[in-house]
């Protein structure tokens, strides 16, 4: 076999996979799942979630794909010791390609009122119009449109595909060891700003007092999903980087940081965007569209709102970007090493793909919009159908292979190389692996088949 990249640098490692993780699933849907579902409810469900089932299959993933040190398809091959374990890769690599046909439909309309923020038409009212009525045309009259999206979506996915194009040293590491540092500033900076809004603790109110009256087998489900979302689990994405990770390396350590930086950013998001939307008596259960309608209204009253919209819609962009890197690193690795292409071919290839499955998309949401399966459109569809079916499963399936067929004394050996050796805390970790995540997924996923509606 060709000799495989790696990973030069602990820090690297953990600036690329936290780059995977933190991106529009904290900072876009976060906030409007918690503020959809009732707030704290759904954030203590997210948080149990989070530690419970997310930190252990993060450092599964990151084990497995070491172990393996293949494309997401073949390791679950591998290490399930059958070729048919392979099908449960392919559900995973084929929800990432789902996925990223929306995710980049979705970053796009970011980078469009990135530039909008910046000549200032974002925010060029008549006065005639009222505020609401002025962003919600925005809104319709870009996601609408067929070219707009499109283009800018091709602009995402082309940053992107630069990226991968150089490799995982020179590309997804060297990038990404720039790129967090930079989000991580201006999320500091975007939050001090927040804090002063005198919407500030109605916010925290609203995020920390829970309402339990409102959880259903539906919102669990949901937090479940949305933390693995979050995470990057059930898609392959850490089996993919763990598959660059060196011998060297402690996986433990590195899911713990991982895990830690993207739940801090999810909150904060919460944080950041909550006390605008109060301190302006906005809805906090607005939906997809919180970020492009609600909040430019906010930006729009407060005091250097404009600067404050530049800055946030350009983290946005940062963080949706890392992101698509390593969703579109799953798809090259996987190419690369069952076409044997070389990785630019493989890159293009998959750009091409999923440009296509992002035209579709944004037809959907626009010129073809009036076209509904069941009330929901084609994004609506693959967001709901990834999130609350195929990352659980794959997710479960993930467990049991690595808890019961692979066995967690041969996940324990992959993990303690390149570390000290195992304690009783990470004992428990693995005794989650095998006995909690799968009953309690399989529970809630026959619940939500039986008729729990969203
Ligand atoms: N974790 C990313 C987010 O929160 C989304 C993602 C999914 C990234 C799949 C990579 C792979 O936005």
């Amino acid at each position: 076999m060709k000799n495989r990249d790696t990973f030069s640098s602990k820090i690297g490692i953990v600036a690329a996979s936290a780059g995977s993780a933190i991106g529009l699933g904290n900072i876009w849907k976060f906030p409007y799942m918690a503020g959809k579902n009732g707030g704290s409810a759904f954030i203590i469900i997210y948080l149990i979630a989070i530690i419970l089932m997310g930190y252990p299959l993060v450092y599964t993933e990151f084990a497995m794909g070491r172990r393996a040190k293949t494309n997401a398809v073949d390791t679950f091959g591998i290490i399930g010791n059958k070729k048919t374990w392979n099908i449960v890769g392919f559900i995973a690599v084929l929800t990432v390609f789902l996925i990223s046909t929306f995710y980049m439909m979705i970053t796009g309309w970011v980078i469009y009122y990135f530039y909008h923020s910046l000549t200032g038409t974002l925010y060029n009212l008549s006065s005639a119009t009222d505020s609401v009525m002025h962003f919600k045309a925005i809104f319709s009259h870009m996601s609408s449109s067929m070219s707009i999206p499109l283009i800018f979506s091709m602009i995402a996915i082309y940053m992107t595909a630069l990226i991968n194009s150089m490799g995982i040293k020179e590309g997804v590491e060297k990038y990404s060891k720039i790129m967090m540092p930079v989000l991580f500033v201006l999320f500091i900076f975007l939050i001090g700003y927040s804090a002063t809004l005198p919407g500030f603790s109605k916010s925290m109110h609203f995020l920390f007092r829970p309402d339990f009256r409102l959880v259903t087998p539906q919102v669990i489900i949901g937090a479940i999903g949305q933390a693995f979302f979050s995470l990057s689990l059930g898609m392959g994405a850490l089996i993919t980087y763990g598959s660059y990770i060196a011998k060297t390396e402690n996986i433990r350590q590195i899911a713990r940081q991982v895990t830690l930086a993207d739940t801090i950013i999810a909150l904060f998001s919460g944080l950041l965007i909550f006390p605008a939307v109060f301190t302006y008596n906005l809805e906090p259960t607005a939906g997809p569209s919180l970020i492009f309608i609600s909040l430019p209204q906010v930006f729009l009253k407060m005091p250097g709102g404009r600067w404050f919209s530049l800055l946030f819609f350009l983290l946005v962009i940062v963080a949706a970007i890392t992101s698509m890197v390593s969703m579109l690193e799953i798809l090259i690795t996987y190419v690369i090493e069952k076409r044997n292409w070389s990785r630019k071919t493989s890159t293009w290839m998959v750009v091409i793909a999923t440009t296509l499955g992002g035209a579709v998309n944004i037809a959907g949401e626009g010129p073809l919009s009036y076209i509904t399966v069941g009330g929901r459109t084609i994004f609506s569809w693959l967001d709901y159908l990834t999130n609350n079916i195929t990352i659980p499963l794959v997710a479960v399936l993930t467990a049991i292979i690595a808890g019961w067929v692979w066995q967690t004394t041969r996940l324990n050996k992959e993990l303690e190389i390149g570390a000290a050796s195992s304690t009783k805390l990470d004992h428990y970790f693995n005794l989650l692996l095998k006995w909690v995540i799968p009953p309690v997924i399989v529970i809630l996923m026959i619940a939500l088949l039986l008729g729990a509606e969203s």
